[in-house]
């Protein structure tokens, strides 16, 4: 059985990832930005399975302060993990540019230097593997406003669009895994990425009124869309399956290998976003 830090586990896929998980018997440390809300999710967790080994820790994505005092009580502790979990994202709806208390782009922050940041600083706890959420609206041709990453302009001051900003956060996360990967090749730690596929019941939550009603009553019912079930299935099976392990640097969805964009397999990019990243996080390179 595996110790599992997840994040993103008080709402969402984040929260049913880590019942499934606990329930299988592993040892799931779930964050959520909310305190309320992960002592609430461990709590439904325990009243489903009372011996669910099982506890909430706070961290806010989107706060260098509280990314640090999470990782410094991690390292202080000692605490081995043997899955480091990156669920949590956001998709803002806002035309409105958003940054976090350092001042740095939430998308961006939040969904792909906030998880480059927990993997580097929780290395020397980790025996296994790092699964990274991204999605496949970083290919190029997905629906909306294109990708695209501008390494002079990564946090989007100039002509911010909420969708370039997922779609560049998740191939940033792409270049953060592959990263990883490279890293650890003599190690026997691996780095994987995964698309959980279209959820309309959680991007719900996100939305309001007419789009809201749209995710529930009409997109959930698409042939193309995942019910929250079959994606965390396969958000199990990335934290669980040996074979993922034995094949480092993938980008999955539905428990198969799929192809990422040419750019995500751009090793120069992955490169330098890596080291934008470390600079602006003020971790050592
Ligand atoms: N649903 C889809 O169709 C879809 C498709 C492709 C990829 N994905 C990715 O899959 C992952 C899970 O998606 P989901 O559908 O479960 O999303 P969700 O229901 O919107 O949940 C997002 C989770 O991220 C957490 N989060 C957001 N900002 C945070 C912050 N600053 N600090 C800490 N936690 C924060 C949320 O916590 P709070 O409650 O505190 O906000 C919540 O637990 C995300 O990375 C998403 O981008 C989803």
């Amino acid at each position: 059985m595996s110790v599992i830090l997840l994040t993103g586990g008080g709402r969402g896929l984040g929260r049913f990832t880590a019942q499934k998980l606990a329930e299988a018997g592993h040892e799931v440390l779930l964050t959520a930005r909310d305190a309320a809300a992960g002592e609430r999710a461990v709590d439904e967790i325990r009243a489903g399975s009372p011996r669910a080994r099982v506890r909430a820790l706070t961290l806010d994505l989107g706060s260098l302060a509280s990314l640090r005092a999470l990782t410094d009580s991690l390292l202080a502790a000692g605490q081995s993990l043997d899955v480091l979990f990156h669920v949590a994202g956001v998709m803002q709806q806002s035309p409105v540019r958003r940054v976090t208390v350092d001042g740095l782009e939430e998308t961006l922050a939040v969904n792909a230097l906030a998880p480059l940041y927990l993997t580097h600083r929780l290395e020397p706890l980790l025996s296994g593997r790092a699964v990274f959420v991204s999605s496949r609206l970083h290919l190029p041709g997905s629906r909306g406003v294109p990708v695209h990453f501008d390494f002079d302009d990564p946090q989007l001051e100039h002509g911010y669009h909420p969708q370039r900003a997922y779609k560049n956060s998740k191939l940033a996360v792409l270049w953060v895994a592959s990263a990883f990967t490279r890293r650890w090749a003599a190690s026997a730690r691996t780095a994987h990425a995964v698309c959980p596929g279209f959820v309309p019941e959680t991007v719900a939550a996100s939305t309001q009124g007419f789009q809201r009603f749209l995710m529930t009553h009409v997109l959930a019912h698409m042939p193309f869309a995942r019910s929250p079930a079959e994606a965390v299935d396969s958000f199990v099976f990335m934290a669980t399956d040996a074979g993922v392990a034995r094949q480092p640097g993938l980008f999955w969805g539905e428990k198969q290998p799929l192809a990422s964009s040419p750019e995500s397999r751009d090793e120069a990019k992955s490169e330098r976003f890596f080291a934008w990243g470390l600079r602006t996080l003020g971790l050592p390179g």
